[in-house]
C-alpha cells in the first residue's frame, strides 16, 4: 500500500497534516527517513515508524493453481474467475488476478490486494521472469530452440524478446517444452509457437519472478504467500 495510504488508515491525517509529516522527516521506513509518500510498502517487510509510532498494513497475497476453465478476472458474466476460486472470507474487495492466464492455461497465479505490487511485476522493465510448460503438436527442433534464443517474430511483425526453450521431449506429433520468457503479450506462448508454425495443446505456469507453482497444490487451490515468498518480492516494492 502507498506510504501516504498507511498513514492515513492508521492516523485519519488531513492532507495537509501528512504533507507536514513528510516535510519534518518524521516518516521512516526501515529505519531511514522516507520522503516519498507514494511508496509501496508492506509492514510484514518494512518497518514503518511515524512521529515515533509504528504502523501496520494488512494486504493479502495468495498463490492459486489455476484451474483449466477458470477465467483471470474479477467478475465475468459467463465463466468462474479466479478471484472467486478464493473463499469470499479470505477475499478483500480489492483482491485481484496480477497478470492473465488464457482460459484453458493452469497453473501459477498471484492474486493480491496491493495493486501497487501487481502494477510493478507486470512492468516491461521489471523484466519478472515467467516459465511455462507446454504440450505442442508437432516435433519441436533444435531449429526452434535458436529462433526463441534470436526472438521470435509473430505473423503480423511484433518481434518478441529472446527467450530460452528447453524441450524435455520431442517426437513426431507430440513434445514438451519448458519455455522462460521475461515479457507478457496477449496469449504470448501460443502465437510464438505459431510462428513456428506449431500449436500449443496445454500449458501451465511454473514460475512467475521468485515463485514457484507448489506442487502440494491441487488445480483450484491456493494458499498465501509464506514470508520467506513474500521476502523474495521486497525488490518489486517501489
Ligand atoms: N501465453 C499464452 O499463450 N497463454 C497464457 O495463458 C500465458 C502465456
Amino acid at each position: 500500500m502507498r506510504l501516504d495510504k498507511v498513514i492515513e488508515q492508521n492516523l485519519q491525517t488531513t492532507r495537509k497534516e501528512m504533507k507536514r509529516l513528510f516535510l519534518m522527516k518524521k516518516v521512516f521506513v526501515d529505519g531511514r527517513v522516507e520522503l516519498n509518500p507514494q511508496r509501496n510498502v508492506d509492514s510484514r517487510l518494512h518497518k514503518i515508524i511515524v512521529s515515533g509510532q509504528e504502523l501496520t498494513t494488512n494486504h493479502v497475497y495468495y498463490l492459486l493453481n489455476k484451474p483449466a476453465g477458470v477465467v483471470t478476472a474479477k467478475k465475468d458474466s459467463n465463466f468462474q474467475t479466479a478471484t472467486e476460486l478464493i473463499a469470499k472470507a479470505e477475499r478483500p474487495l480489492e483482491l485481484y488476478p496480477v497478470g492473465r492466464l488464457d482460459r484453458d492455461t493452469t497453473g501459477l497465479l498471484l492474486l493480491t490486494d496491493n495493486g501497487q505490487l501487481g502494477y510493478d511485476l507486470l512492468q516491461p522493465h521489471s523484466k519478472v521472469e515467467k516459465t511455462y510448460r507446454a504440450v505442442v503438436n508437432e516435433q519441436v527442433t533444435l531449429a526452434d530452440v535458436a529462433a526463441f534464443a534470436s526472438g521470435i517474430v509473430f505473423h503480423g511483425g511484433v518481434r518478441c524478446q529472446p527467450a530460452q526453450l528447453n524441450i524435455l521431449s520431442a517426437e513426431a506429433g507430440h513434445s514438451e517444452v519448458l519455455l522462460t520468457i521475461k515479457e507478457g503479450k496477449f496469449h504470448q506462448v501460443k502465437k510464438m509457437f505459431l510462428a513456428r508454425g506449431k500449436k500449443v495443446t496445454s500449458l501451465t505456469r511454473l514460475t512467475m519472478g521468485p515463485l514457484e507453482l507448489p506442487q502440494e497444490l491441487a488445480e483450484g487451490e491456493y494458499r498465501p504467500l509464506t514470508l520467506a515468498e513474500l521476502q523474495q518480492l521486497k525488490t518489486y516494492f517501489r
